[in-house]
């Protein structure tokens, strides 16, 4: 029989524990993790989050000894991520009356992660609350965080927030309270933050927004402690960690266009890094100097180089400053390629392919993949005639990205 820990009045932890060096996000967290997930046993049993994958028999059954799986009313998942959702396969099965509660992003993933089409869903929207009989749950959609279909739980009764990957802490925790832990968590929760909250700053931030208006007493994370002292500190220190930390940075973007699509991309991009306070310089390369255009590249941190595409190839005076890009050093420098095309945008990876010649750090959506396991980031930036609607969205992703990447020293 497993030992009950209660965290509150009618709350259980029924997470696992996972003291191996644990690979994860290739890196390998020396001090293991926990897999955090609770039960709220009121009229309506709830279970909030599960455990990574290879546990989760074991996680079953454990939850068996506190209530028959049966009797479980709701599953929420507040992230689909197999660390916390991969329990729920195994559970589904036993828990046969149980709803899934999660947002409308995670359904078909969770549909198609663990065969569960036939199954009942709940779709909460950002602020929708949920009766659980004694119990109220409110729901607070905090996309990237870690990934876009994410949300956080609060249990207004209790004033416990439960935010999955957020305010966690790779550590095998035994004394899971912050209080109980023999040493000051400090460190670990910004190793934490660093490694896989930070390159979402941006969403970090937003999501203050959504808790400082949350009275919260605990916060009960999916990885490590569960904080009941200093809870406000530690909320804090995201509000400190997530501030731009750098100022005074440069971008200069150069484009030629044919129609104007990518004049109106490389506009766009310089708004975002203005709103940013960033400096932009935009040239169109076929009515300035190369002298004037290259002079604003060596004093830049980033360079982000359009063109649209005619007969599978750039246009105008482009390919000649990339062909004296190779010889710069431009060592320490961001680089990106964009455009607008019609068919097939030949011209936007012949950038890709010049800029990879220099030395300067090229994103490309593989980079991105694997420095942050963002997918809505997507470089180069290729847009399909005029930017509007869903390529709207991919540029503001795209700009928002090296903003971030240039205003944190972390
Ligand atoms: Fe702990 Fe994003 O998974």
């Amino acid at each position: 029989m497993m030992k009950d820990l209660k965290i509150s009045q009618d709350i259980h932890w029924i997470g696992k524990i996972d003291d191996r060096a644990v690979p994860f996000h290739r890196l390998t967290l020396a001090k293991g993790t926990t897999y955090n997930s609770y039960l709220l046993k009121t009229e309506k049993p709830t279970v909030i989050d599960t455990v990574d994958i290879d546990y989760g028999r074991e996680f079953v059954e454990h939850l068996s000894q506190l209530i028959d799986p049966e009797e479980i009313a709701y599953i929420v998942i507040n992230h689909t991520e197999p660390d916390h959702s991969g329990g729920l396969a195994a559970l589904a099965a036993r828990a046969t009356n149980a709803t899934i509660v999660c947002t409308e992003i995670a359904v078909p993933e969770l549909q198609e992660m663990y065969k569960l089409h036939h199954r009942n869903f709940l779709i909460v929207r950002d602020g929708d609350q949920l009766d659980i009989g004694g119990k109220t749950l409110y729901f607070r959609e905090t996309p990237y965080l870690h990934t876009e279909e994410t949300m956080i739980t609060y249990c207004e009764e209790d004033k416990i927030l439960f935010p999955c990957d957020i305010f966690s802490t790779h550590v095998a925790a035994y004394n899971i309270f912050n209080d109980e832990a023999n040493e000051d968590i400090t460190e670990d929760y910004i190793f934490y933050y660093t490694a896989i909250m930070h390159p979402h700053r941006r969403y970090v931030r937003a999501m203050m927004n959504v808790v400082k208006d949350l009275d919260i007493q605990m916060i009960a994370p999916s990885h490590g402690y569960i904080l009941r002292k200093d809870v406000q500190k530690f909320i804090d220190l995201y509000g400190t960690m997530s501030h731009d930390t750098v100022q005074d940075k440069k971008v200069t973007i150069i484009y030629t266009t044919i129609k104007g699509n990518t004049r109106k991309i490389s506009n766009l991009l310089a708004n975002i890094m203005t709103e940013n306070n960033i400096e932009a310089t935009i040239f169109n390369v076929d009515k300035v100097e190369k002298a004037e255009v290259l002079a604003s590249i060596q004093e830049a941190d980033a360079v982000l180089i359009g063109s649209s595409t005619r007969y599978a190839d750039m246009i105008g005076n482009l390919e000649e400053i990339l062909k004296d890009l190779k010889e710069m050093n431009l060592e320490g420098k961001l680089a990106a390629a964009f455009g607008s095309y019609g068919w097939s945008g030949e011209s936007i990876e012949v950038i890709q392919d010049y800029l990879n010649e220099t030395n300067m750090t090229v994103l490309s959506t593989s980079h991105v993949i694997k420095t942050t396991g963002m997918t809505h980031v997507e470089f180069p930036v290729r847009i399909r005639f005029a930017p509007k609607g869903d390529s709207l969205k991919k540029i503001e992703h795209a700009g928002a990205f090296i903003a971030d990447l240039l205003l944190s020293s972390l």
